[in-house]
């Protein structure tokens, strides 16, 4: 639906502003807690950047054995009309790259730039926005992968300092949960569902995602699981094959990832009647519905934050004076205009 498009639209640069002013919460539900994003979560090497990748439907992360993803990556997506694509950091903001190889070139130099070339981590998030007529309005978070202990080269709190980050994320009532599980390894032992079944009881915000599926131990298969058999959630475990290493050496692009996926559903014996319900592009799917539920419910809450901030602009604009010659000025203006549109479009289409 449109509208509905166009005001998480505008939530979501509301949400941009106010990151780019600084504000990262204060006191009661900030905006930027108000719409729904979506985290992983999920041990070491499970596929949790390739899953987000291919939810978003584009390559720019890195991904590989080890730990590769070493601060979070808070990436907002931003549905826009026209034909060009590029992306913005928030530490770069005057510089637009189009090409999506130097994007995950930049993720691994800023990764490096605050941990150095080590294997530690760093809570700081990276702040990436992309804006394309190709994605969903959407935050999504990419995060570090949980361990068992501390390797090489590492601080010995490392196991601990990552669960925290990772639970900072997925604690928060909004973060919706995409708990990665490997399935060459026991459901049944997790991290992934461990930790959602924990900040997430009744499993309302998580969503089961099997990966690896095709490196499965021959003559072995993860039916139980996938049936809800083996561990019970609200929603659909979605079953995944993403790229293996061999595929990610030789490029392999996403287009063909996904046609392969598909494939190794549909011709798969022990799959084959699950195929409509398994793989990627289903998971963005479901994952989309599920958000415009989520946002639906929140709209009430939504409008009122709005006319919160927008209040609280139009104070702070009365102190500092209206002459926007200052950035943090013109910011709060943006901010206001963004909320004012939000209004408008609300009081024609949904009141
Ligand atoms: P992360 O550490 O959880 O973010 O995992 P990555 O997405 O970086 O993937 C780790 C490694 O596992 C990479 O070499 C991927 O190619 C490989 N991998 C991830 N998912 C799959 C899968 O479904 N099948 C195969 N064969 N390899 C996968
Ligand atoms: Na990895
Ligand atoms: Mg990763």
């Amino acid at each position: 639906m449109a509208t509905m498009q166009s005001l998480i639209g505008l939530v979501n640069r509301i949400q941009q502003a106010c990151t780019v002013l600084g504000d990262h919460g204060g006191e009661g539900m900030s905006l930027w807690e108000a719409l729904p994003s979506v985290a992983v979560v999920g041990g070491q090497s499970s596929g949790k950047s390739s899953v987000l990748e291919s939810v978003v439907g584009r390559d720019f992360l890195p991904r590989g054995s080890g730990i590769v993803t070493r601060r979070p990556l808070v990436l907002q997506l931003h549905k826009t009309e026209g034909q060009s694509e590029y992306a913005e950091f928030l530490h770069a903001p005057k510089k637009r790259f189009t090409d999506f190889a130097a994007v995950r070139k930049e993720i691994q130099d800023e990764t490096d730039r605050i941990t150095g070339r080590t294997k530690q981590i760093s809570n700081i998030p990276i702040h990436l926005s992309i804006y394309s007529s190709n994605v969903v309005n959407l935050t999504v978070i990419d995060l570090p992968g949980l361990t068992k202990v501390a390797v090489e080269g590492q601080i010995e709190t490392i196991v601990e300092d990552i669960e925290h980050m990772v639970r900072s994320y997925v604690e928060k009532p909004n973060c919706i949960i995409l708990a990665i599980s490997p399935a060459n390894q026991d459901i049944a032992t997790s991290d992934a569902i461990k930790l959602a079944r924990e900040v997430d009881p009744t499993g309302e915000r998580t969503f089961g995602v099997v990966t690896k599926l095709d490196l499965m131990d021959r003559g072995t298969n993860a039916l139980d699981v996938l049936e809800g058999r083996a561990y019970r959630l609200q929603h659909p475990w979605v079953g995944i094959v993403n790229r293996s290493q061999a595929d990610i050496n030789k490029n392999v692009d996403m287009l063909s990832a996904r046609r392969k996926e598909q494939e190794y559903f549909e011709s798969s014996p022990e799959y084959g009647h699950l195929a409509h319900k398994m793989g990627s592009e289903y998971l963005a799917k479901l994952l989309s519905q599920h958000l415009e539920t989520v946002i639906r419910q929140r709209i009430p809450s939504i409008i009122a934050l709005i006319n919160k901030t927008m209040d609280e602009l139009n104070a702070e604009l009365d102190r500092i004076g209206r002459p926007i010659g200052v950035d943090g000025g013109a910011q709060l203006y943006t901010i206001l205009e963004l909320c004012r549109a939000f209004d408008r479009i609300f009081k024609e289409h949904l009141d």
